[in-house]
């Protein structure tokens, strides 16, 4: 089982940015972390982090044909944004879990609204990297409960 974890803008700042939200786990350390997670559960995790949304757009439109099972997104400000990344997902047959690093429901009004929402299975949020962790627990667990 294939589940591609998919990062969005700013995201390759964790570490350096706002520790106060996001703690000091860089991506790399995530990254770890999923991986470590991904083979207790017995799937392959492939990761990729981009600040260009076209870029982001063209991953999604390559998960439908390479063999993806599941999908675990931050898309960080993107996800309050971006209807052209929603229609990318909404593509895509494969559950998608949306994951935040941060409490968004607990910050300013803008990060209150995820227009993803709409095209994911649900969402995991304020738990830091542990949010990636369960989220990647979710997303396997619909994508076995598909086959
Ligand atoms: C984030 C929350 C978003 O509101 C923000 O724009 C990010 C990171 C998170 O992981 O908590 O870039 O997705």
């Amino acid at each position: 089982m294939k589940i591609l974890v998919l990062h969005g803008v700013n995201l390759n700042m964790f570490g350096r940015r706002d520790p106060r939200q996001y703690g000091q786990a860089t991506l790399a350390d995530i990254d770890s972390a999923l991986e470590k997670t991904a083979s207790e559960l017995g799937v392959a995790v492939t990761t990729f982090q981009t600040n260009f949304e076209g870029e982001f757009i063209e991953r999604i439109h390559r998960a439908l044909d390479d063999g993806t099972d599941a999908v675990v997104v931050n898309a960080g400000a993107w996800t309050h944004t971006s209807y052209a990344i929603a229609d990318a997902f909404a593509m895509l047959e494969v559950p998608v879990v949306e994951v935040h690093m941060s409490n968004v429901h607990a910050r300013e009004p803008f990060r209150h609204f995820s227009v993803l929402s709409p095209v994911t299975a649900g969402s995991v949020a304020g738990f830091g990297v542990e949010s990636y962790l369960l989220g990647l627990r979710a997303a396997v667990s619909l994508a076995r409960q598909k086959t």
